[in-house]
């Protein structure tokens, strides 16, 4: 830093003793003797104009940068990184302007997603856009098309205890049936007997 600072200091001298004072920096601290980007931040240069920087993308006043997987920006004109997907959400590609809700049977417990988890044996997701899962209550198991609800062990079948998979296994002796094992409609909260998993 020392001779850096030296460095700059001989310079602003040298234009000083040129006599050009109006040519000068307006700060004469190092900063104002690095090359700056030709447009503001939120713009970049194309074709040689200084351009709006479009959504999906990220300018620092000289490239427009694609978003990254698992991010997402909708607005023109922005600098600096692109906001994560939130929880729930996923976004597989790069410069994207909108992230994408989970779909049934899956959850993202983790801000910028690319991808969505399936909901595992045993487990079950009936909304879109969550980032946890419910663990089948005791009497039920997950159904098996994704995942996206749970069904009663009737029949004769026996009771699945929580979380014991697909199928209807044989409980422990403990296990009090639930009436019904369907998530909350608007919550989407995992019902009385379930388990809850919002972690990978
Ligand atoms: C950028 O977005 C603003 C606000 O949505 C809009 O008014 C403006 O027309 C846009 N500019 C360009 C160049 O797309
Ligand atoms: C996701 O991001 C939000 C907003 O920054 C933050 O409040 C939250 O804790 C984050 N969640 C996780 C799981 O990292
Ligand atoms: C689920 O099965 C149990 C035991 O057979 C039964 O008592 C209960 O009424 C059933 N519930 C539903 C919602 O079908």
């Amino acid at each position: 830093m020392f001779f850096t600072s030296c460095f700059a200091k001989a310079i602003v001298l040298t234009v000083l003793s040129i006599g050009s004072v109006s040519a000068l920096p307006q700060a004469s601290n190092e900063n104002s003797l690095m090359v700056r980007a030709p447009c503001q931040p939120g713009y970049y240069l194309k074709n040689n104009v200084c351009t709006i920087c479009p959504p999906g993308s990220t300018c620092d006043g000289t490239g427009a940068a694609q978003c990254d997987m698992g991010h997402a920006q909708p607005r023109n004109g922005t600098s600096g990184v692109c906001p994560q997907c939130p929880v729930g959400t996923f976004q597989p590609n790069r410069g994207a302007t909108s992230c994408i809700l989970c779909p049934k049977g899956q959850y993202a417990s983790n801000n910028a997603s690319s991808f969505c988890d399936n909901a595992p044996s045993g487990w079950f997701q009936s909304q879109p856009g969550k980032n946890f899962i419910c663990g089948t209550c005791c009497g039920w198991e997950a159904m098996e098309n994704g995942n996206i609800n749970a069904k009663n062990c009737t029949g004769g079948k026996p009771n699945a205890w929580p979380n014991s998979g697909s199928g209807c296994i044989p409980s422990p002796a403990n296990c009090v049936h639930a009436q019904s094992c369907s998530q909350d409609p608007i919550t989407g909260a995992c019902p009385p007997g379930s388990v809850t998993k919002a972690s990978r």
